[in-house]
């Protein structure tokens, strides 16, 4: 049997992209989610922020357009509408172990 070569320093950072494109932030409201996931995970995550592990990054239309902000994780490309900023942090705990 072949042990895996994936080693867990190895993996992809995860990468939560905020949409801060016209529609998502219409109202402000994509900046707003951008600075409270910003505030949030630099408290959750500060280790994996602070070593490249975790990543924050926005963009200007994922293309997934919906009436609310939109996020999406990398690197699984689960994308939230309007996500709960809790129900994010458990899955970036799910992508970081
Ligand atoms: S403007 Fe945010 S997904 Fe299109």
């Amino acid at each position: 049997m072949t042990e895996s070569t994936a080693r867990p320093e190895n993996k992809p950072p995860a990468r939560l992209i905020v949409c801060v494109g016209p529609n998502c932030d219409a109202h402000g409201r994509g900046r707003a989610l951008l600075a409270e996931v910003q505030a949030t995970l630099s408290v959750a995550f500060p280790d994996a922020l602070a070593d490249g592990r975790l990543k924050i990054a926005t963009r200007q239309c994922l293309r997934l357009c919906t009436r609310d902000p939109v996020v999406r994780l990398e690197p699984s490309g689960d994308a939230f509408s309007d996500p709960d900023v809790d129900e994010l942090i458990r899955d970036i705990s799910a992508a970081l172990r």
